[in-house]
């Protein structure tokens, strides 16, 4: 038996205005209100939307997130959004390390690191993102990368409260490929092996989503293997009726 209660994340990237953004996250929260869901709910819109998004999911059983956020509390970083701003906001999770934030502003696993030790100080979970590219799967190195950047980004005082590890392999991102679920199974449980080693037997109970090119169509095989615990969907997630579809992998 599985005791970890499954999470399906969606994140929006960078998409929506208000008008999209408070629906979207409307038709979500419509949806979860009209019947118990039988997992955890979470969108992370941009910043912009966060604050449509959390009124328009008052009430349900969704919840909101960031997908980024600054190491500090406060200072003189233009642009920048911290995690007491986002838990100030109603958000309760928080990305950090996504693979377009690390190939987009360059953040290595210290920045990460740093960046989910803000989360928890904050009082967010933090959503670690970690995956290999293309050319680190075809070099046979896909477990190698993973368990590095697990090890390099993993915040101090980690639990599985506050803690949630996304296996998104680059090269499925927005792709339309996936691993196979034997081969996404497989990684999985070398990140629960990895956490282990940095947290003991607590790792048992981390939640580790997988990401990359998830669709209601492949959901539930996926969602089916043993350390996937849930999903963290880009693109699906921006129809509602699709990351509803997601959703059901667990009905
Ligand atoms: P897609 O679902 O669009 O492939 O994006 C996955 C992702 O990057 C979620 O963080």
């Amino acid at each position: 038996m599985n005791k970890r209660r499954p999470l399906i994340a969606g994140n929006w990237k960078m998409n929506g205005l208000a008008a999209d953004g408070a629906a979207l996250a409307k038709a979500v929260a419509d949806k979860a209100r009209a019947g118990a869901p039988p997992c955890e709910l979470l969108v992370c819109p941009p910043f912009t939307l966060i604050d449509r998004a959390i009124a328009a999911v008052k009430g349900s059983p969704v919840a909101v997130g960031g997908q980024d956020c600054h190491a500090a509390v406060s200072g003189a970083h233009t642009g920048d959004v911290a995690a007491e701003m986002l838990k100030d906001l109603g958000c309760a999770y928080v990305i950090v390390g996504h693979s377009e934030r690390r190939a987009d502003h360059g953040e290595t696993d210290a920045v990460v690191k740093a960046k989910a030790e803000a989360a928890l100080r904050a009082g967010l979970v933090a959503i670690v993102c970690v995956g290999e590219t293309e050319a680190e799967r075809d070099a046979g190195r896909t477990e190698a990368v993973v368990a590095r950047q697990v090890k390099g980004s993993l915040p101090a005082g980690a639990t599985p409260a506050n803690l949630v590890v996304a296996y998104e392999p680059v090269w499925a991102i927005g792709t339309g490929r996936t691993p196979t679920p034997a081969d996404a199974q497989a990684v999985h449980a070398r990140i629960r092996a990895e956490l282990k080693d940095l947290i003991g037997e607590a790792a048992d109970a981390v939640r580790l989503l997988y990401g990359g090119s998830v669709k209601p169509s492949n959901a539930k095989e996926l969602m089916a293997q043993a350390d996937i615990d849930g999903a963290l969907v880009g693109g699906a997630a921006l129809k509602a009726e699709d990351f509803w579809g997601i959703v059901q992998a667990y009905a």
